[in-house]
């Protein structure tokens, strides 16, 4: 099934092109992720940082945040709403998608366009916004953060010694791959089981995408970062693929096969220049 095609549907939602833009790469990346079974039913959630005109169009109230963002105060965020699928992103935006302002110091939010037909922002706004801040506190802004249920690596969070000892886990899962260096340079972070929504599932998420732009939350799913939702999704890829190798070549008990430190050195020799150059665009 192919996505629906969106740029007659979104001209219409009267938004600036740059915008309408953005919801139709996250309608697109939203089909997509559910055609890999990341996202069943109403999983996952997206953010973008937004430019947006101080419309204060909302009539709506100002809604507590349970995170304060202080360091957002004023800004425009382009989120999913709470419990609606991501392959309706492209049919239904408005339903689905939502603009919030942060408000009263980073206390609280107004909806600013979206949410139609009584739809609220994810539950997960808290990890969104927290990641937001700090990558602005760190100096390492990012324009979109992207969490779904990527199969695979939440497997991996199952076995006790990666639990254990999350750095055996990435090492583990550049051995496996060619490309897992150049996709993930910064490696995937591990974060235990938080309940889902949480503050302290929000502060963790917000200290580890500072040391890389992959988390993987144990038990749950990934939260990856980028300049566009496109970027977000490739560095999931990236890990799952690795991930997904892993529990093949696992099963069949051949894990002598894996890259070599020898091969994992060699790659990074030749990958050196091309991590360098992504890492300053
Ligand atoms: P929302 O529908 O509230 O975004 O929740 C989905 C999810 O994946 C929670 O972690
Ligand atoms: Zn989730």
């Amino acid at each position: 099934m192919a996505p629906e095609p969106l740029g007659e549907r979104v001209s219409r939602l009267g938004l600036n092109p740059d915008i309408e833009q953005i919801i139709q790469d996250c309608g697109e990346v939203g089909f997509l992720l559910w055609r890999k079974g990341w996202c069943e039913g109403a999983a996952g959630n997206m953010s973008v940082a937004i430019d947006f005109p101080n419309y204060h169009s909302s009539s709506g109230p100002a809604i507590s945040l349970t995170y304060p963002v202080p360091d957002l105060n004023g800004q425009c965020f382009l989120v999913t709403a709470s419990g609606k699928r991501f392959r309706d992103i492209s049919k239904r935006p408005e339903q689905c998608l939502g603009i919030v302002r942060i408000i009263d110091g980073g206390l609280a939010f107004v909806v600013e366009w979206g949410f139609l037909g009584g739809s609220r922002a994810t539950s997960e706004l808290p990890a969104h916004l927290a990641v937001h801040q700090q990558r602005l506190r760190s100096g390492i802004p990012i324009k979109a953060i992207l969490h779904a249920h990527a199969t695979h690596l939440i497997a991996l969070s199952f076995v006790q010694r990666f639990r254990r000892d999350p750095d055996l886990l990435m090492g583990l899962l550049y051995r496996m791959h060619t490309e897992a260096y150049q996709g993930l340079p910064r490696g995937i972070s591990y974060i235990g089981f938080r309940v889902p929504g949480g503050t302290e599932l929000a502060s963790d998420a917000a200290a580890a995408l500072t040391k890389s732009d992959v988390a993987l939350w144990s038990h749950h799913g990934v939260i990856s970062v980028g300049e566009s939702m496109d970027d977000a999704m490739d560095l999931m890829e990236y890990g799952d693929k690795a991930a997904q190798l892993f529990l093949m070549i696992s099963q069949r008990n051949d894990s002598g096969a894996y890259l070599s430190e020898h091969d994992l050195r060699e790659l990074k020799t030749a990958y050196h220049d091309a991590v360098a150059r992504r890492a300053s665009s």
